[in-house]
């Protein structure tokens, strides 16, 4: 039977252009998909950038106006992987085009810009999915199995930290390529809803809603070079955020992000301790799944570290043989052929707008958290 084709634009062509590019390309070699992506045009905010891209990646065309793509009767689907203060101008507008839309996280910048664009896309009724790629890990995957077959039993405690160490010195500028993630304006928050938002995604999908956080969060460089003007002004991110949580199955939350961990460059860990059974992973080893399971035989209880990489492990029987682990870029692969399967099937892939509005709801109560001093509730 003919592939149906799938006409793409991604909007970005920086870290995530690259990611995204690669996973529609590998996609339909690894999976069985009724869509043929077919890369159709790519737009930075260079037109020579773009068409370097556009040659490199195999694009048909690029662009330097986004909303030259919005107009175009031959793009499908609108792809959003530009800094978080594009996100909600370009999805609205590609929904309100009828155009299915794909975007990075963070959806919007606060939860009420989220909104906007969950409205946009159900206005629209168009497919809709956010890139949380580490839902995708085999290993994250093969947890969230695990805890809904019961195996872990009553969960007690989650744990989660997302640590890098890449803006300690003074000397970083804030705004600009490649630093506008220091930029409130372009950002929104800073690790809350950069590092954090992963941490919480995850967590929201292994562990459920969480109803109440209280956090603190510092600035520990208050004034930067603005790439942009040149000028020295405030810094308004927040640098590190921590908060602790209750979520809504009785279980408590602990959390920590922070750009200060000197020597992490993207340390990513969650734990989840149950009545059963505990689960650890480590992105830095994210091929492999930390176990303890009680019900082992006393004298050889212990942790087993679970190398993720046979046929019966999720996504696995489409790559190598056991024993040979993929990667990171897997992750968004993983991502865009469920997306494409979620097509076929007409049971859209998570995480949607609406599933990504949740994790905006619980940055926006930390970050309010982190000004009153309070425990607050999350909107649900
Ligand atoms: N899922 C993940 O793990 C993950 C990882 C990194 C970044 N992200 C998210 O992806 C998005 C992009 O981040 P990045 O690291 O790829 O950024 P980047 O700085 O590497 O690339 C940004 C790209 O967007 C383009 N761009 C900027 N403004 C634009 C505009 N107005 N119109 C068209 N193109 C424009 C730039 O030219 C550049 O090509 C952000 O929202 C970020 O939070 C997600």
């Amino acid at each position: 039977m003919a592939k149906k084709k799938l006409n793409i634009a991604i909007i970005g062509g920086g870290f995530m252009g690259r990611t995204h590019s690669n996973a529609f390309r590998q996609a339909p070699e690894f999976f069985a998909l009724d869509h043929e992506p077919v890369l159709k045009a790519v737009c930075t905010r260079n037109a020579k950038g773009a068409a370097d891209f556009a040659a490199n990646w195999g694009f048909e065309s690029s662009e330097s106006d986004w909303r030259k793509l919005i107009d175009r009767k031959d793009i499908d689907l609108i792809d959003i992987a530009s800094p978080n203060d594009t996100h909600a101008e370009i999805a609205i507008a590609a929904a309100a085009a009828g155009k299915m839309v794909m975007c990075e996280k963070p959806l919007g910048r606060t939860a009420a810009e989220a909104e906007t664009m969950v409205a946009a896309v159900e206005k629209a009724k168009v497919p809709n999915m956010v890139w949380y790629n580490y839902r995708r890990v085999p290993a994250v995957t093969m947890a969230k199995q695990l805890i809904d077959e019961g195996r872990l039993g009553k969960i007690f405690h989650y744990r989660a930290k997302f640590l890098q160490d890449w803006t300690i010195s003074a000397d970083v500028p804030q705004g600009g390529r490649g630093t506008w993630r220091l930029d409130a304006n372009v950002a929104g928050s800073g690790v809350t809803g950069d590092l954090l938002a992963h941490c919480i995604d995850t967590a929201l999908w292994l562990n459920g809603g969480i109803a109440s956080v209280t956090g603190a969060t510092e600035t520990f460089v208050k004034q930067r070079k603005h790439a942009d003007t040149g000028e020295t002004a405030e810094v308004k991110i927040d640098d590190a955020s921590m908060f602790l949580s209750r979520f809504k199955n009785g279980s408590l939350g602990l959390f920590e992000a922070t750009r200060y961990a000197r020597g992490h460059k993207a340390l990513y860990t969650l734990e989840i301790n149950g009545e059963k059974a505990s689960i650890f992973w480590d992105l830095h080893d994210l091929h492999r799944l930390q176990w303890f399971d009680h019900r082992d035989e006393g004298q050889l209880r212990g942790w087993r570290s679970v190398h993720i990489t046979d046929g019966e492990h999720p996504y696995m029987s489409h790559w190598w043989v056991p024993g040979l682990q993929i990667g990171y870029e897997h992750t968004f692969i993983h991502q865009a052929a469920d997306f494409l399967a979620g097509l076929a099937s007409g049971k859209p892939a998570s995480p949607t707008f609406r599933d990504a509005l949740a994790t905006e709801y619980v940055t926006d109560a930390v970050l309010k958290s982190a000004k009153s001093g309070q425990w607050e509730t999350v909107r649900n």
